[in-house]
């Protein structure tokens, strides 16, 4: 029986920790196929995704940087992945290169699992408006959220992604705020069921703390997209808020993707042990 090949691109990509984690759900099902860590650098990505092609793979996994720039080399792509100019996911179907974004749903499911909260009527605020508060906002609007609130130091940013999800739903609600808008926030943060943290500050542990603490209400729901724990997170936590890492959504991420790839059911429980366990 021939292998399938499926894998990861990105730069750097070794620290990456989808394939403990899909393996390990290749082996529940007991389906032959490898899973690649490939390294592919921004000015070889043409090449890159030409090889794979050429190797057979199945289908891949995008990360840092190639997101977005890969969409001009694929035959297709989903809705919340062409909104969101980001794609993480790959499959190859009869020789055509399909795109998906499955941040989304990752971080739709690592809330409902969380906080037991459902996307559809619901009201989130993104502190960020970059590609990954782009690629997840995109998924919610087109799921129903009822509300989206943008808040980004680059306020040209947030209106150009409004426009965006405005573009998949004219009658969602999305509003826009810079992050020295202080007193509104509070005010907005007491009426959202989820607030996403979804800057790229907090990736280093001597980065500042992106959100600022007197703004946040005890009884608020706080993710951070960033999977360790960030001096936010920690901070929030000691002042009674819930607060979830970034890992149940690299998890469901990966799930969705496995799910994309096979047409069958993720083993989750496994995926979440193998993501876990080396206990980083
Ligand atoms: P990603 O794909 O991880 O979302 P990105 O597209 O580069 O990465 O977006 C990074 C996000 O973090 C943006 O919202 C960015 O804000 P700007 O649009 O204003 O650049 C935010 N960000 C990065 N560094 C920041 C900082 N020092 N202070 C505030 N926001 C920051």
């Amino acid at each position: 029986m021939t292998q399938l090949r499926y894998g990861i691109i990105g730069w750097p990509v070794k620290h990456s920790r989808s394939p403990q984690m899909q393996m390990s759900a290749f082996r529940a099902l007991h389906i032959g196929a490898q899973y690649d860590l490939i390294p592919i650098t921004p000015d070889e990505l043409k090449s890159g995704v030409a090889q794979l092609v050429a190797k057979r793979y199945s289908g891949w996994n995008v990360t840092v940087p190639h997101k977005a720039s890969i969409i001009p080399f694929l035959d297709e792509i989903e809705t919340a992945a062409k909104v969101s100019g980001s794609v993480n996911t790959i499959v190859v179907r009869e020789g055509r290169l399909c795109g998906y974004s499955t941040d989304g749903y990752g971080l739709q499911m690592s809330i409902k699992e969380s906080f037991n909260i459902d996307i559809n009527e619901g009201r989130f605020l993104f502190w960020g408006s970059g590609g990954a508060a782009a690629a997840a906002s995109a998924h919610f609007v087109n799921s129903g959220a009822k509300e989206i609130i943008l808040v980004n130091r680059t306020v040209e940013k947030a209106q150009e992604l409004k426009q965006k999800l405005q573009e998949i739903s004219a009658n969602a609600n999305i509003a826009v705020y810079q992050p020295h808008q202080l007193s509104e926030l509070a005010v907005v943060m007491k009426k959202v069921d989820v607030a996403i943290q979804s800057t790229s500050v907090g990736l280093n542990s001597a980065d500042p703390i992106s959100i600022p603490l007197e703004i946040l209400c005890p009884s608020l729901n706080l993710v951070d997209m960033i999977y360790s724990e960030t001096t936010l997170l920690g901070r929030a936590r000691k002042s009674g808020l819930n607060v979830i890492d970034g890992k149940g959504m690299l998890l469901h991420q990966g799930v969705k993707s496995f799910e994309i790839w096979t047409g069958k059911k993720a083993p989750v429980e496994m995926m979440r042990e193998a993501l876990t366990s080396n206990g980083r």
